[in-house]
């Protein structure tokens, strides 16, 4: 029997924030890149921190360890040599941050890939009733977050670079609210907007060091955080949630709602040496829904 092909990530290590729920992007962005033989360190919050992040709408320690778990059991059925370090981390503490990455280090002797994947989007109120309490935790966790893994996880990578190696990644999840305007996402949609801005300096900066830096806009995908902007719509429009996907599904030319599989997709080739001359650009993967 003749010997698996090296998946396309072999050797690769790569940090996921966010990526500790169920069914969540991040989770299955980790899924897809461990399959494709990289090493992952999978970080989300991991413990209620504050009014809002709390409950239904955070990744617990248990649940991350259980999707790093089935991580582990997605790479010997792809026959992948890929390991998993899991690592709580509050994207928005620099201090924090700072930690994750040192720890990535430790664990796998590098840092190849970034995906800044955390986000809120379960804030949902007309601009004249959001509350800064509100606004800030958006832009902190949206914005800063991805700000501060860029800045310790691209200081890792230039210093690699200077070492011989070459070849980083950075890929930031936005959303197709960084290219369109949605009532009640005032917070969201400027975050992710800024998240567009944030890329294209990133990319120009880092390109003298072979580090590519691009987004990926995905439209709707029922996650946990998907599922409250349901119920929400339903609520807004006086329809179920059922009739809420429904309707959603007619807006997509592709004529089906997005799965985090596709958003993985997009990030597998990003990440891969495929994309080496792609940088700065910001991805829709939305079944052509960004044309309407
Ligand atoms: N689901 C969608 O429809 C959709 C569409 C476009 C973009 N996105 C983006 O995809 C990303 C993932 O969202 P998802 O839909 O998988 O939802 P999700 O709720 O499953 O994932 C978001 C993750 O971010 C984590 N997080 C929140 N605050 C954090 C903090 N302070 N520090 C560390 N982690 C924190 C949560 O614990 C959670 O695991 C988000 O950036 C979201 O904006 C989602």
């Amino acid at each position: 029997m003749s010997a698996p092909l090296p998946g396309r990530l072999a050797g690769k290590v790569a940090l996921v924030t966010g990526a500790g729920r169920r069914g969540g992007l991040g989770a299955a962005i980790a899924r897809r890149f461990i399959e494709e033989g990289a090493d992952i360190v999978l970080t989300d919050l991991g413990r209620p921190a504050g009014p809002l992040l709390d409950g239904d709408n955070i990744g617990t320690l248990d649940e991350m360890h259980a999707v790093a778990q089935g991580l582990m059991a997605a790479a010997r059925a792809a026959d992948s040599p890929g390991r998993v370090h899991v690592s709580a981390c509050d994207v928005r503490d620099e201090a924090a941050v700072a930690k994750t990455v040192a720890e990535t280090v430790a664990a796998f002797g590098q840092i190849d890939i970034l995906v800044n994947n955390a986000g809120v989007g379960f804030v949902m109120r007309p601009l004249i009733e959001l509350s800064m309490e509100e606004w800030n935790l958006v832009q902190e966790v949206n914005l800063r977050g991805p700000f501060l893994f860029t800045k310790y996880a691209g200081r890792r990578m230039v210093q690699q670079h200077e070492g011989g190696w070459s070849g980083g990644r950075i890929i930031n999840i936005a959303s197709k609210g960084a290219k369109s305007a949605i009532a009640d996402f005032g917070a969201y949609a400027a975050s992710k907007h800024g998240l567009l801005g944030l890329t294209r300096v990133a990319a120009l900066e880092l390109a003298r060091y072979g580090v590519t830096v691009n987004a990926v806009c995905p439209n709707h995908v029922t996650t946990g955080l998907g599922a409250r902007q349901n119920q929400h719509r339903g609520q807004r429009m006086g329809k179920t949630v059922d009739e809420v996907l429904a309707y959603r599904a007619t807006q997509v030319p592709l004529g089906r709602l997005g799965r985090p599989e596709d958003t993985a997709e997009a990030c597998v080739f990003l990440a891969s040496e495929a994309a080496s001359f792609i940088t700065g650009e910001a991805m829709n993967v939305s079944g052509g829904e960004e044309m309407r």
